[in-house]
């Protein structure tokens, strides 16, 4: 009994030492140890022995047991050792290597166009609100003094969902929100998207962004409108800028002007830029309609108001001197990149 323990502890110690890899390990473990292990077959076997040997037996059978573990443990160590290092040296970085620079994008010009405006009129105390994009008919045309049969529904044909909903053409639309929501005072700006049926061109886009502005209050005059809007102006295009307004006609404003600067690259003299005029259109404005005041409760012997609509991809373009609309959209991040 004690030579074939021998013999069987010898071979494991020998099956071990040669296992190269954990399958051959445990492929030792299994011959040896296993249910169907020589080692435990010799434990079947007991049985066999005279009852007085069994416990010297057992004990040599248990030693030769540990023995084993023993071994087959520390090779297991060996393993993940080796294994430890592979993986260590494999995914080792150097750190004197110069890093990766993260690729952070900026504002769209659009944005940083915005941001400037609403800097303005928060800075001048007005209050910046927001509108639905699709909107009633009512709010984008009636509100605002453009009965159905009105020729200026023409020229501002939309995107129609039913109807009584559409895609504003203006942010216009939200003057009466405001005034439905608010007392006055009234002192707000509201930027934003706005839809035309228009084809796309270099000044055209079947969506674009505008800022609306309406200020509602006791003795408000066009002297008022005028002041805000020429230092609005200086403070985009440049402190000598000037403004001139030329008479216009909107449905919801009387008065009504549209405003045109300086031409900021020539200083007026008129050059390329300006196409010879030396004047830039940037906005629609007026004081509002005393029927536009009525149709929301709002009594215009007390109260008058002015109103203003800036296009934001204009002032953008004009600010970064592009030349074609199309660019703002495309998102091409060689063009987005410049600003
Ligand atoms: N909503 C006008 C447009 O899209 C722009 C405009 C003109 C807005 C005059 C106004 C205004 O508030 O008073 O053409």
């Amino acid at each position: 009994m004690n030579d074939k323990l021998k013999e069987i502890l010898d071979a494991a110690m020998e099956q071990i030492s040669s296992a190269d890899n954990m399958e051959k390990l445990d492929a030792a473990r299994v011959g040896f140890l296993g249910k169907k292990g020589e080692l435990t077959q010799v434990l079947k076997g007991m049985r066999d022995v005279a009852p007085e040997d069994r416990p010297k037996i057992g004990q040599m059978v248990n030693e030769a047991r540990a023995v084993i573990e023993n071994s087959l443990a520390k090779k297991k160590e060996e393993f993940q050792a080796v294994l430890l290092q592979a993986k260590l040296s494999s995914e080792k970085i150097d750190v004197t290597l110069p890093g990766k620079k993260p690729a952070i994008g900026h504002l769209h010009p659009n944005t940083v166009a915005l941001n400037e405006v609403k800097k303005f009129f928060i800075g001048m105390g007005y209050q910046v609100v927001d509108g639905p994009e699709i909107e009633h008919d009512y709010y984008n045309f009636e509100a605002l003094n453009i009965p159905a049969d009105h020729p200026a529904k023409d020229e501002q044909d939309t995107f129609y969902i039913n109807d009584d909903m559409l895609l504003r053409t203006q942010t216009s639309s939200v003057q009466a929100h405001v005034m439905d929501e608010q007392k006055p005072p009234i002192k707000i700006i509201a930027p934003g998207r706005v839809f035309r049926a228009d084809e796309v061109d270099a000044t055209h886009s079947p969506s674009f962004h505008q800022v609306e502005g309406l200020v509602i209050d006791k003795d408000v005059t066009f002297a008022d409108l005028k002041g805000t809007l020429a230092e609005f102006a200086k403070k985009i295009f440049g402190e000598d800028t000037r403004v001139k307004f030329r008479p216009h006609h909107f449905p919801f404003t009387e008065p009504s002007a549209e405003m045109d600067v300086s031409c900021f690259k020539c200083g007026g003299k008129g050059c390329r830029f300006c196409k010879g005029e030396g004047w830039i259109e940037i906005l629609g404005c007026g004081m509002v309609h005393p029927h536009v005041l009525e149709m929301r409760g709002i009594d215009p012997e007390k109260y008058q108001g002015f109103a203003f609509g800036i296009g934001l991809e204009r002032i953008a373009l004009l600010k970064y001197e592009v030349d074609d609309m199309r660019l703002l959209y495309e998102n091409d991040t060689r063009f987005l990149k410049q600003f």
